[in-house]
């Protein structure tokens, strides 16, 4: 079996891990004071941004002073029972299973959901107060309101980012040990673009090699480039759209990173963007709505059922358009938009309300719920909307409000609209990266697909 290079390269000891001096210092005052029998602090929160080695760190520091880590992982709500079980056990002492030191290491707090998992921060507030037991914590983010408590009882302990000097160190020695061919202004670059996270450097280097064998500048540019696109709703929706074969749209929504149900916004805001015949364009919010439902059993039943969502999100998306059957078919360039739910919904409640009492008014007229309503006619209407205002006005009796709110999101006020639209897109994408790639937690989503 052939280990993923972030673990195989992990430091076993903390005389092994980069920088982070100040850290390892804390780490092993601590636990000394802890062995002495006078503890100064009952747990530790380590925080910094991913990749900077606060997992490497707990798991070096039991290894050093020969402790059993009792470790799990905070963010992923099937530990929560565990964790509750520990925090009991943890206040006293010697129930906790054999008989060497033991090291209580809770990971990723920050991605604790409190809302869903609840009790789960509570018991680790427990766990600390009662704990007989060094308690160390990993956070990214530890300015989270909901981690207060826990900032109040912990000692906070800073990781900060790598430097270049020690990302060049840790990936000059995996270089020699694999025996690759890595150019030094390869290297140069990875550690640009990786911005003081070992774990994406390491991870880059590894597909860079994998997939080139040979690390270069360009091999190196080529393939953060294909990363980043993936990340990027604007191309798995071009890549849809643009496919003239079924295999071609399954890949791009199948190799895309960004989340289901914020794929699905894309599609429904964009679809009447790329398609001009009105029968396409039913047909392709036709699949739309089919992924929908099969995303839903896929959330509640069986992941099996995420393969009949992408083959409805893609080959029956890219291929309601019938023109693509013609040996002349060419793709059509259109600017996309940033899905108006989130855009413009979150500018003002106001418009929520109009939208949705304009929603209340279609499902009335065709004797559906609001919910479908809006999720498979309200675009299409925005549609119909655009060419038959003044009949459709009429005839649901709209409001000079819901007029104008109309008007503003179907795009029929163009010219000062084309400047506006330009924005819209410059800050989708800006967000996109915090938005669509923060850390672990898309991925966990994602990672329920196998
Ligand atoms: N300071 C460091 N020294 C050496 N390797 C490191 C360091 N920080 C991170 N790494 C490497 O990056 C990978 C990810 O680090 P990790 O400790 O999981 O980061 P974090 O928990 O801060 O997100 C590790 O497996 C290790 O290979
Ligand atoms: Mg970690």
């Amino acid at each position: 079996m052939t280990l993923p290079w972030i673990i195989k390269y992990r430091p076993k000891s903390l005389n092994d891990v980069e920088n982070q001096d100040d850290v390892k210092q804390e780490l092993k005052r601590w636990i000394e004071s802890w062995l002495s029998g006078k503890p100064e602090n009952k747990a530790l929160l380590l925080y910094g941004p991913p990749g900077t080695g606060k997992t490497t760190l707990a798991q070096a520091l039991a290894h050093d002073y020969g402790l059993e880590l009792l470790e799990m992982n905070a963010s992923d709500s099937r530990n929560l029972e565990a964790i509750k079980n520990i925090a009991q056990r943890a206040a006293v002492s010697g129930s906790l299973f054999g008989t060497k030191g033991k090291l209580i290491f809770l990971d990723e707090v920050d991605g604790i959901n409190a809302r869903q998992d609840m009790g789960a921060i509570p018991a680790i507030a427990e766990l600390v107060q009662k704990t007989r037991y060094p308690v160390l914590l990993a956070a990214n983010d530890p300015w989270d309101p909901s981690l207060r408590e826990l900032r109040n009882l912990a000692k906070l302990v800073e990781v900060k980012k790598l430097g270049k000097y020690a990302l060049r160190k840790i990936l000059g020695k995996i270089c020699t040990s694999e025996k690759l061919q890595c150019d030094d202004d390869a290297l140069d670059e990875i550690i640009e673009i990786s911005d003081g996270d070992a774990r994406y450097a390491i991870n880059l280097l590894e597909a860079t090699a994998e997939g080139f064998k040979k690390v270069t500048v360009e091999s190196v540019k080529e393939f953060a480039r294909r990363k980043e696109s993936e990340l990027d709703p604007f191309e798995t929706v071009r890549g849809v759209f643009w496919a003239k074969y079924a295999w071609q749209a399954k890949n791009a929504v199948t190799s895309s990173q960004v989340d289901y149900d914020l794929l699905m916004k894309w599609f429904s805001e964009n679809i009447p963007v790329q398609y001009d015949n009105m029968e396409d364009v039913y047909r392709a919010y036709d699949a739309l709505a089919k992924a929908s439902i099969f995303l839903s059993r896929a959330k509640t039943s069986s992941w099996d059922m995420l393969s009949y969502t992408f083959d409805m999100m893609g080959p029956g998306v890219a291929m309601a358009e019938i023109e693509k059957q013609n040996p002349g078919w060419k793709p059509k360039w259109r600017k996309y938009q940033f899905p108006q739910t989130i855009q413009l919904l979150s500018k003002s409640k106001s418009n929520r309300e109009i939208r949705d009492k304009i929603v209340s008014k279609i499902a009335g007229k065709i004797h559906s719920s609001e919910e479908k309503t809006l999720n498979d006619v309200y675009p299409l209407f925005l549609q119909f909307y655009k060419k038959y205002e003044d009949k459709l006005s009429k005839d649901m009796d709209l409001s000079p409000d819901e007029i104008n709110f109309l008007n503003e999101i179907s795009g029929k006020s163009q010219g000062a609209e084309e400047e506006k639209e330009e924005t819209t897109y410059s800050k989708a994408s800006a967000t996109s990266k915090r938005y669509y790639s923060s850390g672990g937690r898309r991925y966990t989503t994602r990672k329920k697909k196998s």
